[in-house]
């Protein structure tokens, strides 16, 4: 009986060894058969037991018993640490193939840099090119060589964002009002002729409402050259209406003032600005023929050179192109609203 018993604890060393080598699924599984299994090693043991001698039968019976449930108990073990076992091991969630995929939200460019980028387009393809110039300007270029003198009202500080007190300082400096600054910037630098559009961010101290806000953009165009007249002005922003807007586009030129053009006038569009409402007339801003006292101020000779020039506002045109009801919600950066457009 002694070896009988002593053959049932090899069997038990032997099979919690070889348990703790069973790595993954697979050598778990063998083992399983090899021990455990219809054929298996326990069973034998059990099958042994008819020959055991009657009385006998008790000890090496609980013994037996003992043996199973202890590699029982080690196999369950096994098997949780190493995550389960048998040939149909799963690999982790089922995947449907045919299911249709998450779209991943994907960021897009603000409508007004893309309008912007629009404009370069539609003006490059009429031989402009793209020029910048300062948001922090000295009165010279936003004011004096655009021919908007000392004791203009456009110069009132209460209209204006003075980074320095124009009642005691030279040339003061400020955010600048306008793009039309840029104009004199190439013009400083550059012989004629030339053609550039300018676009930036422009600041004016306005109440905040549907159509004002105290920064917005604005896109300047200038052309200089020999013998350009108004016919030149007025067919560029027709040519400019309809690329942009479509066949249809209908403008209208209305005559104005403007220190820095003369003759001046605006410019105004046929446009929606709601879906549900008729186009209306919107006024997106100025132009008309430089002035000579402008062409002095940067070293041209007036009797040599002329031009054109305008400056329009970029949210007035996305807006109008886009059916966009109220400019603050270009700038609320609400992604709803954005991810519309
Ligand atoms: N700078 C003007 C404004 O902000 C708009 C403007 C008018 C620009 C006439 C021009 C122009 O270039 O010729 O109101």
């Amino acid at each position: 009986m002694a070896e009988l018993l002593d053959d049932l604890n090899s069997l038990e060393r032997d099979g919690l060894d070889a348990l703790a080598d069973a790595s993954d699924a697979e050598g778990l599984e063998s083992w399983r058969i090899a021990y455990l299994g219809a054929k298996g090693r326990l069973k034998q043991a059990m099958g042994s037991l008819g020959a055991v001698p009657r009385e006998q039968k008790p000890a090496v019976g609980k013994r037996l018993n003992e043996v199973k449930q202890s590699l029982e108990a080690a196999f369950e073990g096994r098997k949780s640490e190493l995550g389960g076992s048998g040939p149909a091991k799963r690999l982790g969630p089922a995947i449907d193939l045919t299911e249709p995929g998450l779209a991943p939200p994907v960021g897009r460019r603000h409508v007004i840099t893309r309008v912007r980028d629009e404009l370069y387009d539609v003006f490059g393809r009429m031989g402009f090119e793209v020029a910048t110039g300062p948001e922090l300007e000295d009165d010279e270029h936003n004011f004096l060589k655009l021919n908007i003198p000392e004791e203009h009202p456009a110069r009132d500080p209460i209209d204006n964002f003075y980074v320095d007190d124009p009642a005691t300082t030279e040339r003061p400096r400020m955010l600048r009002s306008q793009t039309s600054t840029v104009q004199i910037r190439v013009m400083e630098t550059r012989r004629p002729p030339l053609k550039v559009i300018a676009p930036g961010r422009v600041y004016r101290p306005d109440t905040v409402d549907a159509t004002h806000s105290f920064m917005f953009h604005q896109i300047e165009g200038l052309f200089v050259d020999r013998n350009v007249t108004m016919v030149d002005l007025k067919t560029t922003l027709f040519q400019f209406a309809r690329a942009y807007f479509g066949e249809e586009a209908e403008i209208r030129l209305v005559p104005s003032y403007f220190p820095f053009t003369e003759p001046s006038a605006e410019f105004y569009m046929k446009i929606r600005l709601r879906p549900d409402q008729p186009a209306r007339w919107i006024e997106l801003g100025g132009c008309g023929m430089v002035d000579p006292a402008v062409f002095e101020a940067v070293g041209y000779d007036p009797e040599e050179w002329t031009g054109f020039a305008f400056g329009f506002g970029i949210e007035r045109i996305a807006m109008g192109k886009y059916s966009i009801p109220d400019i603050r919600m270009l700038f609320e950066n609400d992604v709803r609203f954005l991810s519309q457009l």
